[in-house]
């Protein structure tokens, strides 16, 4: 395993839509491994395969102990909103409040294929959208756009 480089909301990459992942392969399980050390690392509650430079719909939840892979998600259900403080460690240093649902349910597959259903609220909740976002080139500072 390794840390990895995590990219700056400066970089393009950040702002691109990944890919669908289609193979849940080695090479997979390598990225997760090694997103997972570079999450650790930064004490951060989340992170996207994007932020690491790879555009494939994937990313890592840390929240309440409960750690998550979440890889080609898609959002069913949401309900609620709460506007929270919220961090990026692609925009180091800086925090705003972010507007989001306050409960999401998420269906997603593991590193195997294997589909799983999640439901999640508060935090986790925020920080499954966050995440997501990532995968569709969105930054939460995109989402403070006009809202002075
Ligand atoms: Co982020």
């Amino acid at each position: 395993m390794s840390t990895l480089k995590i990219l700056t909301f400066e970089n393009e990459i950040l702002h691109k839509v990944c890919k669908p992942v289609v193979h849940f392969d080695e090479n997979l399980w390598n990225l997760l491994d090694d997103m997972k050390q570079t999450l650790l690392s930064k004490e951060g509650a989340g992170l996207a395969a994007p932020q690491v430079g790879v555009l494939k719909r994937a990313f890592i939840v840390y929240v309440n102990n409960d750690f998550f892979e979440v890889i080609n998600p898609k959002i069913i259900k949401t309900s609620g909103t709460q506007c929270e403080q919220e961090g990026c460690l692609s925009i180091p240093g800086k925090y705003a409040k972010v507007t989001r649902p306050k409960f999401v349910i998420v269906e997603f597959v593991d590193r195997f294929g294997n589909k799983i259903t999640l439901s999640g609220n508060d935090f986790l909740a925020r920080a499954i959208c966050h995440e997501n976002d990532h995968l569709n080139g969105i930054l939460y500072t995109d989402l403070l756009k006009g809202k002075k």
